[in-house]
């Protein structure tokens, strides 16, 4: 079983990008959790990040053709893409929406999700976790 873990944009700083609300793991060390909680649950994770919405939504449909489950943490997209709500909505598998802090305790631009409606489910606000208990959930919809 294959699972694409998609990151936009930011999300490659992370460690040094405002650790006070984002956390000092890396974006290396958080492959490295996608990939071992991958191993543990018998998934094959593959983690991308990207800054450009326009090879994200490149990778979303490689996802739609091959029929491959999604984690997405679409960063700021998630607020203002239809392009990406748009790729989204050609899934052919589940696509989880996750994102590290909670964007409805914050500003209230983040309070808009565009892509939620075509997600299958959001986990939102539990850090690291986010990504894992987004794995897991994939692992009981398959
Ligand atoms: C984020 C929340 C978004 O509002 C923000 O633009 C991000 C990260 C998160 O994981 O908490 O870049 O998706």
């Amino acid at each position: 079983h294959r699972v694409l873990v998609l990151n936009g944009p930011n999300l490659g700083r992370l460690g040094s990008r405002e650790p006070e609300k984002y956390g000092t793991t890396t974006f290396a060390e958080l492959v490295g959790v996608c990939e071992k909680t991958g191993a543990e649950l018998g998934l094959e994770v593959e983690v991308r990040q990207t800054d450009d919405e326009a090879e994200l939504v490149g990778w979303l449909h490689e996802a739609a053709d091959t029929r491959t489950p999604v984690v997405l943490n679409p960063a700021a997209f998630t607020h203002y893409s239809y392009s990406l709500r748009d790729a989204i909505a050609q899934r052919t598998a589940p696509l989880i929406e996750i994102h590290l802090t909670n964007p409805a305790t914050r500003e209230d631009f983040r309070h808009t999700s565009v892509v939620a409606g075509v997600a299958t489910g959001t986990i939102a606000g539990f850090g690291l976790d986010s990504y894992r208990l987004a794995l897991r959930a994939l692992t009981t919809l398959e």
